[in-house]
């Protein structure tokens, strides 16, 4: 994917206004809708990742009141962004004059008006808009044949320009009757959006002042209006859950062929679930089932089996994970570690090829080079108040079901034996027991049966 500018692109920077004011009621939600996630972020945070984001350029967000946490998620992808209130819903060039401000800078060559639930919008896209402006139109369109088009505004085309949008309740039947819908997306000249937007009135079905109506302002004073074309898919804006699933889907198409295309192997491409930041080398295989939630990097030739959960997990060359492993933030497994079945590994380092191959659970941990963890061992890292950390030395051995009571440590190539309770630090090279001696009583076990049977004998009626 390529996030060149294209060469006709206007010289100036660019500012992006984004819309994020919606309430979002068909959500049925207590968050602000343009919070919900898709791949692991937020809608917006896609939207802010898709924007121009070169020298000069700049992000303006339009928030409704009351959207403390949609700032808080604005200010950590883009700490530049100006954000500003809309506080009474009055339409998109009311929303869009919220930003007046930042409009009125008149530093910027474009201005692009985005919507904060179209998540799947690409960078290409918003180049594209302004490539065509490069060209000379004062306003560009992004359009899009809609299969049905009710509730979008219809794109009216005359002599090879864009002549108006007549959103559908003012539309007439000839025009309802049109495909070719308004996306939302839209990039004006920056020098004269202010002037178009102020002359915009509200005379239409819903008294709104809409931001529409910039076309027909512009072409009222000669100024040419282009439209560029892109597939619905991208410009999906999500309104409620089931338009949310829909975005998930795509955006899982997406990346799913992203990783494939970039060398990969997806067994079962359909049941892996990918995030938006997921990084995966050439030669990684990624068995059926397997969830990658956010921050999760895999480095080339390695293998995810079956049934695996990971966020927040640095897996290195040729490390295997699972089938059933669950990887949970700060999990690193360097170069050839193996990590198996039914292992959770948290906050822990495990050492190049190291192997925790069954059953255990290391948390707040690291574990050295070629050590090896025994099934069903424990790091025990939590008191019920605080957590403390487990240090196991390059090439020790931890036998079986043994608990590790942190802060504890196991140094270079040590012993622990099967079943033991290690509450003390064991010194490099050293066996550490904790159990009873083992007692045997020879033939105990053939007397007792021969006692047993001559009782259940006597006991039958
Ligand atoms: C809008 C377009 C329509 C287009 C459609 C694409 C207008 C007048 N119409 O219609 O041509 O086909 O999007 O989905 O622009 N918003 C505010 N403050 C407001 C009003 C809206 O922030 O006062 C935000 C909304 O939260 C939303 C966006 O602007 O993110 C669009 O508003 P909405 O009311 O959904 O417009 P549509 O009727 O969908
Ligand atoms: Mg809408």
């Amino acid at each position: 994917m390529s996030t060149q500018p294209s060469r006709r692109q206007s010289a100036l920077p660019c500012l992006t206004v984004v819309l994020a004011a919606g309430e979002g009621k068909r959500m049925h939600s207590r968050q602000a809708k343009v919070l919900h996630h898709v791949a692991g972020q937020a809608m917006l945070a896609h939207v802010l990742d898709a924007v121009p984001h070169g020298s000069g350029d700049a992000v303006a967000v339009v928030v409704g009141p009351n959207h403390d946490a949609v700032a808080t998620v604005v200010r950590k992808k883009r700490p530049d962004a100006q954000i500003f209130i809309q506080t009474e819903r009055r339409g998109t060039a009311h929303a869009v004059l919220a930003a007046r401000a930042a409009l009125g800078a008149a530093t910027h060559g474009d201005v692009i008006v985005a919507y904060g639930d179209m998540p799947l919008i690409l960078p290409e896209t918003l180049n594209r808009l302004r490539a065509r402006r490069a060209l000379g139109a004062s306003v560009v369109v992004l359009g899009f044949h809609a299969a049905n088009p009710a509730g979008y505004g219809r794109l009216l085309e005359k002599a090879g320009q864009l002549a108006a949008i007549r959103e559908e309740r003012d539309a007439s039947p000839e025009e309802r009757a049109l495909t070719l819908c308004n996306s939302g997306l839209v990039a004006f000249d920056g020098a004269i959006i202010l002037s178009l937007l102020d002359a915009i009135g509200n005379a239409n079905a819903q008294g709104e002042f809409y931001l529409t109506d910039a076309v027909e302002v512009a072409r009222q004073r000669g100024l040419r209006c282009d439209i560029v074309l892109a597939d619905e898919g991208e410009v999906l804006g999500v309104n409620d859950r089931l338009q949310l699933a829909e975005a998930e889907a795509s955006m899982q198409q997406r990346l799913r062929k992203r990783a494939m295309l970039g060398g990969a192997t997806l067994v079962d491409p359909p049941s892996v679930h990918l995030s938006f930041d997921t990084k995966i080398g050439h030669d990684v295989i990624i068995e059926p089932q397997v969830f990658i939630g956010p921050g999760v990097a895999i480095a080339s030739g390695a293998i995810i089996h079956a049934s695996s959960h990971l966020e927040g997990a640095t897996v290195g060359e040729k490390v295997s994970v699972g089938p059933f492993a669950r990887l949970r933030p700060g999990a690193v497994l360097e170069t050839e570690a193996k990590v198996g079945n039914f292992v959770e590994i948290k906050a822990a380092l495990i050492g190049a090829g190291a192997k925790v191959s069954h059953l255990s659970y290391i948390g707040d941990a690291s574990i050295g080079a070629e050590a090896n963890i025994g099934a069903g061992v424990i790091t025990c890292n939590y008191d019920g108040f605080l957590k403390y950390r487990t240090k196991i030395g390059a090439g020790a051995f931890v036998g079986s079901n043994s608990a590790l009571v942190a802060p504890v440590s196991i140094g270079d190539g040590a012993y622990v034996g099967s079943g033991s309770v290690i509450t003390k630090d064991v010194a490099p090279d050293a066996l550490a027991l904790e159990r009873n001696q083992q007692l045997e009583k020879p033939g105990w076990a053939h007397k007792f049966r021969i006692s047993r049977l001559a009782m259940k004998a006597k006991a039958r009626p």
